[in-house]
């Protein structure tokens, strides 16, 4: 292997590896947001989902939803409790999450808006109950009145359980109404009070990612316009923030889970300082004014005077039917998004940034002009989008999508339609058996060097089929992703963004596999594939470097990059092989290297090993180092390994 130390090529993009997020999986509710109560609000479409009545007897003689003076215009439903005598088991559980997550002698914030009514309720008793119906903490809330008011209490468990409950009741008999019945931790990322899940978001850091891109994914789309992903909604008070149906809350997934909505309380603004949190350049995904082409295909007007979807609307062409939705809608959030994100404290929405705590520009570069989308209707849509948000925001690049590959005729159309646009990026997809992974490494060699980057913005090496159930995170897909990569590397000059997809997965919630990170109420772990992200972005480097042996010629694959800050060449090496490989490397025009090489190695003689919530570091990174004396050294790469070298340049 000869690492052309002596050509150095393009810079590697900072941006290069990065993360893809989307609400799928619960990933965002039950998730990274990490509130215990499903629909603490009372919003969903049954407005009792993750509600159970406990009737105590006899005791809870009725309970009803009702809208009658809401807590507010958005938040407009509540819960009516009557009692027509006290007793302990008279009220509701909340069931979480498929339950909810909390540890021993922690602190969880209990919060409830109350009022009461006929009767004499004289307050409410919350108890953190596990599985068995074991309390684990308790608070009490006394004082209700006749008007709204929001009630708090600390709860601190005695134990820890995954799959605790929370249960709601009475104190006295009468009525009682309920509204926003939050239970959430006080350990979050940064301590914040609608803060993260600590576990989850120090993985991501650890990644160093480049760029987070949210939300989404098909959410973005939505089944329909009206289930789309508009970023206004979810910004601004958290109470307020209306819930929305999950695009993956469906019965064509896998694992039907029709309790699935957004509750936003991770929104724009949070996902922005997420961002910010992780070291990752933001990168938003919007609606363009078209719903999933593979459900409704529900097109917004070009304008008020083009009802029917514009020129290249076709005869069967869904065009939504609330007039007063059109692409320029969808062109305003755009502009309005740039404000947000960056715009001064006298700017409209920049106020709104400031409000929320960010006098601080978030500094948005980038936005993604839809998801997934193909056709003239998504071109002539692109167009008009890119013309005005270029012309109010010139340094804004846009990200436009090619759909899914491999093998696609749309995604050739689109890729060609977007070169004559001169767009700034253009987002590729692939979910694909491990040897296309392999068999394709030598993808972008041949890529055009001018005109649109590519953004890889969602691929997986799928073990079984696209999507299936059965799929696995297993170290060949892994390794099948590493070889791949080593492709990516050596084309950061076009490919100057690529991310994993999806990134999160509940073990008893999902509607997708494979996906990055597992976790279960209160544990989380990185799989194969994970480890893999994360030596490549910890290890990109600096500088291209060009490199032989490259297209995985006799299973071997290789990528080289200098890394300028530490005076280091880092080369990647996969050995796709049950044998071990000798190899010799040889620096061209290095006269001096350091003596101590440091290897970091994953690998197993298990192509089918995986990690697990019970072994979460079964297969990870193991390092190593090893004492050279000169710019041609050797080493011997172990079976099915993916190995990073870190060479001292004297
Ligand atoms: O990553 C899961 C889904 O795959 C995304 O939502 C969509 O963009 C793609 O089809």
């Amino acid at each position: 292997v000869t690492v052309q130390v002596n050509k150095p090529g393009a810079a590697v993009p900072k941006s290069m590896f990065g993360l893809f997020f989307e609400d799928i999986n619960f990933g965002a509710d039950g998730g990274l947001y990490p509130e215990l109560v499903k629909n603490k609000s009372f919003e969903t479409d049954d407005h009792l989902i993750g509600w159970k009545a406990i009737r105590g007897g006899a005791a809870l003689s009725e309970y009803t939803i009702l809208g009658q003076q809401p807590l507010s215009a958005t938040n407009n439903h509540y819960l009516r409790l009557t009692a027509k005598a006290s007793s302990p088991d008279a009220g509701f559980i909340n069931e979480g999450f498929r339950g909810m997550g909390v540890k021993q002698n922690a602190e969880y914030n209990f919060s409830v808006y109350a009022r009461r009514g006929a009767g004499n309720v004289s307050g409410l008793r919350v108890i953190l109950e596990d599985e068995k119906g074991q309390a684990l903490a308790q608070a009490q809330v006394s004082g209700l009145t006749g008007e709204w008011k929001q009630y708090t209490a600390v709860l601190k468990p005695s134990a820890t359980s995954s799959k605790a409950h929370l249960k709601v009741v009475m104190d006295g008999a009468g009525t009682a109404d309920l509204d926003v019945v939050s239970v959430f931790p006080k350990d979050t990322w940064q301590n914040r009070p609608n803060g993260l899940r600590t576990d989850l978001v120090q993985l991501l850091k650890d990644m160093k990612p480049g760029f987070l891109r949210f939300p989404g994914g098909c959410i973005v789309e939505g089944r329909t316009l009206d289930q789309r992903y508009q970023w206004k909604k979810t910004i601004g008070a958290v109470n307020d923030r209306e819930s929305l149906i999950n695009r993956w809350n469906t019965e064509f997934t896998h694992r039907y889970t029709p309790d699935y909505y957004q509750s936003f309380g991770l929104g724009f603004f949070e996902y922005f300082q997420l961002s910010e949190d992780i070291g990752a350049e933001p990168l938003p995904i919007l609606n363009i004014g078209m719903a999933c082409q593979f459900n409704s295909a529900e097109l917004a007007p070009l304008s008020a005077t083009t009802p029917k979807g514009g020129p290249n609307a076709s005869a069967d062409t869904h065009v939504h039917s609330a007039d007063e939705i059109t692409l320029e809608t969808f062109i305003q959030d755009a502009l309005d998004l740039v404000e947000f994100a960056n715009g001064p404290a006298t700017s409209t929405w920049g106020a709104k940034r400031v409000a929320m705590g960010h006098p601080a520009p978030f500094n948005l570069k980038m936005i993604g002009a839809g998801n997934e989308q193909w056709g003239p209707q998504y071109y002539e849509r692109y167009e008009l989008f890119a013309k005005a948000v270029k012309a109010k925001y010139p340094n804004i690049k846009l990200v436009s999508s090619a759909g899914p590959d491999p093998g696609d005729e749309r995604f050739k159309a689109a890729t060609t339609r977007f070169r004559e646009l001169g767009a700034d990026f253009i987002d590729e997809h692939y979910y694909a058996k491990p040897e296309w992974f392999r068999q394709n490494v030598g993808r972008y060699d041949n890529y055009p060097r001018t005109g649109p980057k590519i953004f890889a913005g969602e691929y997986a090496a799928q073990s079984v089929a696209i999507a299936s159930p059965r799929n696995k995170n297993t170290w060949d897909c892994a390794i099948s992703e590493a070889a791949f990569m080593t492709g990516l590397e050596r084309n950061a000059d076009v490919v100057e963004m690529a991310s994993y997809a999806p990134l999160f997965a509940n073990v008893d919630a999902w509607q997708w596999t494979p996906n990055l990170i597992w976790m279960d109420n209160l544990r989380s772990y990185g799989t194969p594939n994970y480890y893999v992200q994360k030596l490549f972005s910890v290890n990109k480097g600096t500088t291209m470097l060009p490199v032989t042996n490259k297209n995985g010629e006799d299973n071997l694959f290789t990528s080289a990059v200098a890394d300028k800050t530490t005076n280091e060449i880092v080369v990647k090496l996969v050995n796709y092989s049950t044998s071990a490989r000798p190899v010799k490397i040889n620096l061209a025009g290095v006269k001096k290297v350091g003596q101590t090489v440091k290897a970091t190695v994953m690998a197993s003689d298990d192509l089918q090993a995986e990690n697990s919530l019970d072994k979460p570091m079964y297969l990870a990174p193991k390092e190593e180092t090893f004492k050279v004396s000169s710019p041609t050294m050797s080493y011997t790469l172990a079976p099915n390994s993916f190995t990073v070298l870190r060479i001292p340049n004297k």
